[in-house]
């Protein structure tokens, strides 16, 4: 496993790839790898001739308040993980190789960000779309691998690889969940006994949403008020939204008779948690 610092390195060695005709997946994350990150490799590594992993804790996706000091690293951990899922290269840039110099042009974006969870985070999808465009001309993949969990993400990742021109396949990645339905997060952790057995209503209130629509239910807010009666009669969490929108473009529904999201995040004593379901499905980017 070849690990890189530079950005030159990585050229050479994607350059070299490219000329031999080997397909590149790519893997971006901001460290301190989990099950979540090795199924995104897992993914990449059964698909492509060689797997790039890049890790950097982007600044530009953190607004105020949002402690990018405090974010969690552990980079002989990260490795290893890299090395047992067959990662080929590692991509560690620092702040100074990523922005060398305060950017010139920025971008902004205009759709996809201001709703679910990018409604309390202004100006972290611009960080996300900037630090995504350079590593995407960085590592010029074929494919590139993201965690349904993050639905927001991938549809604002699937608007810039189509508003740009990216030769870039968008891979979006089924959730890995616990044995009962709860979606594997590193704040799983902070929750209490008391609250852990009752998180996984979440993901039950989100597929008893699901089943109406199935059923024939086309009002977005008969759904989500379904959804949230189970919700807060199952747990002692505080809902902090529950969203039914059109998915990926994110736009509100009168009627579901497309492709859809239903995306709600509650808040425990300790943890924020999120999950979704993406269904109505007409491509790769429903698989949540
Ligand atoms: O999902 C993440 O970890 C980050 O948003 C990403 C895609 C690596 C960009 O910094």
């Amino acid at each position: 496993m070849e690990v890189y610092n530079d950005i030159q390195s990585v050229q050479r060695k994607v350059n070299s790839l490219i000329r031999e005709g080997k397909s590149i997946g790519f893997v971006p994350t901001m460290g301190y790898l989990h099950e979540g990150h090795e199924n995104l490799l897992k993914a990449a590594r059964k698909e492509n001739d060689f797997v790039i992993l890049s890790i950097f804790v982007n600044p530009l996706q953190f607004g105020d308040g949002e402690d990018l000091d405090h974010y969690p690293r552990d980079e002989e951990h990260d490795r290893k993980t890299a090395e047992k899922n067959g990662v080929d290269l590692i991509f560690l840039p620092t702040n100074d190789i990523m922005y060398p110099n305060p950017l010139s042009i920025e971008m902004t974006v205009t759709r996809r960000a201001d709703v679910l969870c990018g409604r309390s985070r202004p100006g972290h999808f611009e960080g996300v779309v900037t630090v995504l465009a350079k590593l995407f001309n960085i590592c010029r993949p074929n494919r590139a691998y993201f965690g349904m969990k993050d639905a927001q993400q991938v549809a604002v990742v699937d608007a810039l690889i189509q508003d740009y021109n990216f030769p870039v396949e968008l891979i979006p990645v089924p959730t890995v969940r616990e044995s009962d339905g709860l979606a594997k997060s590193s704040r799983n952790v902070n929750l209490t006994e008391k609250e852990r057995h009752q998180a996984p209503a979440i993901q039950k209130g989100l597929q008893i949403g699901r089943k109406m629509v199935e059923e024939g239910v086309q009002d977005p807010e008969q759904v989500k008020e379904a959804t949230r009666q189970f919700l807060e009669s199952e747990t002692r969490g505080k809902i902090d939204y529950i969203e039914l929108l059109s998915y990926p473009d994110l736009k509100p529904v009168d009627h579901i008779n497309q492709q859809v999201i239903l995306a709600t995040a509650v808040f425990f004593e300790r943890a924020r948690l999120i999950d979704n379901v993406v269904f109505n499905q007409k491509s790769r980017a429903s698989k949540g």
